[in-house]
């Protein structure tokens, strides 16, 4: 499979959206990332589902939905019915991690679980085999336009060592200030999926910011 461009339409004009959907379905990038943030869990409020229906009203591509909230499960059906494709709620939010993420199955959607910079992948030891897509944040979670945090290249190795070891499928994604300096590392060491939001949308060109990273990394 080749590696995956996401674009955070964090970072997007949201005065602008629709351009800035329409940009990303005519570019390389491969899915839509979606941040939800409640204020709670993370110091930050996004957007909620009235944003998240337009969104998805004209996006073509897949959309990968990062849930920076606690107590996920209340809303798992709401972004089933949004059109979430993957619906990825933080390890940190979850009291009960297995039976989440068979509540995102049970809804068709593909269940991926996100790390916070200080939590341990060998945390996901028992569970990997459930888990479609785990997400390595780079930075803490909350805000986009923040500095990567290298340590996260010895969590992608770990954590690709656990998939490994464990013989499963999961992918790979790596959330926060990521850019063409540390792309090609991170997929060196086994990341699948990146995640840019800064890096594409303050860019003076989207199109061509997420053409080259994307052929860096494939
Ligand atoms: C941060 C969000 C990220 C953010 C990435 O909490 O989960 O998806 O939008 O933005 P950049 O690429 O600017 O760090
Ligand atoms: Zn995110």
């Amino acid at each position: 499979m080749p590696n995956l461009i996401a674009p955070s339409i964090l970072a997007a004009d949201f005065a602008n959206l629709q351009r800035d959907v329409e940009m990303v379905n005519r570019s390389d990038a491969d899915w839509f990332h979606i941040d939800i943030m409640d204020g709670v869990f993370v110091p930050n409020i996004s957007f909620g589902m009235p944003v998240l229906r337009d969104i998805v009203k004209h996006a073509t591509k897949t959309i990968d939905c990062h849930l920076m909230i606690i107590d996920p499960d209340r809303y798992v059906k709401t972004f089933a019915d949004l059109g979430c494709d993957i619906l990825t709620v933080h390890y940190e939010a979850c009291t009960h991690l297995h039976r989440t993420l068979q509540l995102i199955k049970s809804h068709g959607m593909k269940a991926g679980v996100a790390l916070n910079p200080h939590t341990s992948v060998h945390l996901l030891t028992d569970t990997i085999q459930d888990i479609d897509m785990v997400c390595l944040m780079s930075v803490n979670p909350g805000f986009g336009g923040q500095s990567f945090i290298e340590n996260t290249y010895d969590k992608v190795s770990q954590l690709k060592k656990l998939i490994e070891h464990k013989g499963c499928d999961t992918l790979i994604e790596i959330d926060g200030g990521v850019t063409n300096k540390n792309a090609k590392q991170l997929v060196d060491a086994g990341a699948d999926v990146l995640v840019a939001g800064s890096y594409v949308f303050k860019s003076d060109d989207a199109i061509t910011t997420i053409k080259d990273l994307r052929a860096m990394v494939n």
